[in-house]
């Protein structure tokens, strides 16, 4: 269900069709946030929390330089571009991915905005997405633990990095040894989407940290503010 736009309109014109329940569940969730996502999300997932140190260091871990080009999976409103277009400058190329029109409606206001003319958005499922070839980077915030096949994601964007390109995943987890009723209250309280008891019990961070520990070279895995988030990075282990 890969689409490219041109502009805002086109983004709102879409409709969705044809999409399993909890997808048609996540995008309607999105779509009551996006217009206010950029200011509710600086109390996300607490007020206080770190936030933007968090996204300055994934995007720090990415070792981007002038001139690359980068794929912002699940990129919603564009909150990572400006940290991202200071590394790449105006030869680099962002793709920006995600599933909710309405965010990614958002994310071009911001785009005509700053006058940004290397980006493009493309409204798509994670897992549906075909990478382009040889990216240098693919960065996913706050994001990847929503996607049922994130596993999937990972090799999919894995086999599509450049030599030396590199991947990195900053999200949220429950902290190790947490007792599940506490784990329960603490994301009940924070998480954005319904499924919290779906989303304890599969513990997605665990399959990311597995597929990338699987699909890349130099894997690193950084626990942040008391294991209540993960930085998770590799390179590309192909020349
Ligand atoms: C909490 S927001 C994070 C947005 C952005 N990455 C950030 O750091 O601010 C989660 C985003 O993931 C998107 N999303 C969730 N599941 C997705 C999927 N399967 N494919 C693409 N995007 C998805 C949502 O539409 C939403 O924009």
């Amino acid at each position: 269900m890969a689409r490219f736009y041109r502009d805002a309109s086109e983004i709102e014109e879409r409709t969705v069709s044809q999409i399993d329940r909890p997808r048609e569940h996540l995008i309607e969730t999105y779509r009551k946030k996006a217009k206010h996502y950029d200011i509710t999300s600086r109390l996300y997932p607490v007020p206080g929390y770190p936030q933007r140190a968090q996204r300055l260091r994934a995007v720090q871990a990415l070792g981007l330089r002038a001139g690359d080009s980068v794929i912002d999976i699940a990129c919603g409103t564009g909150l990572n571009f400006p940290l991202i277009e200071e590394a790449i400058g105006p030869d680099g190329r962002i793709v920006g991915v995600d599933l909710t029109d309405a965010m990614l409606a958002q994310a071009q206001d911001r785009i005509e905005t700053n006058g940004w003319s290397n980006i493009s958005l493309v409204q798509a499922d994670a897992a549906d997405f075909d990478f382009p070839a040889e990216v240098d980077a693919i960065l996913s915030t706050y994001a990847l633990s929503q996607v049922p096949d994130c596993a999937e994601v990972i090799a999919h964007g894995a086999a599509a990095l450049s030599g030396g390109g590199r991947w990195v995943v900053l999200d949220l987890k429950v902290p190790d040894n947490t007792p599940g009723w506490l784990a329960q209250l603490g994301t009940a309280i924070v998480r954005p989407f319904a499924s919290i008891d779906e989303w304890i019990t599969r513990r997605p961070w665990e399959a990311i940290r597995a597929a990338m520990q699987e699909e890349l070279a130099d894997f690193s895995w950084t626990e942040l503010f008391f294991g209540t988030a993960f930085l998770a990075a590799g390179e590309s282990s192909h020349q």
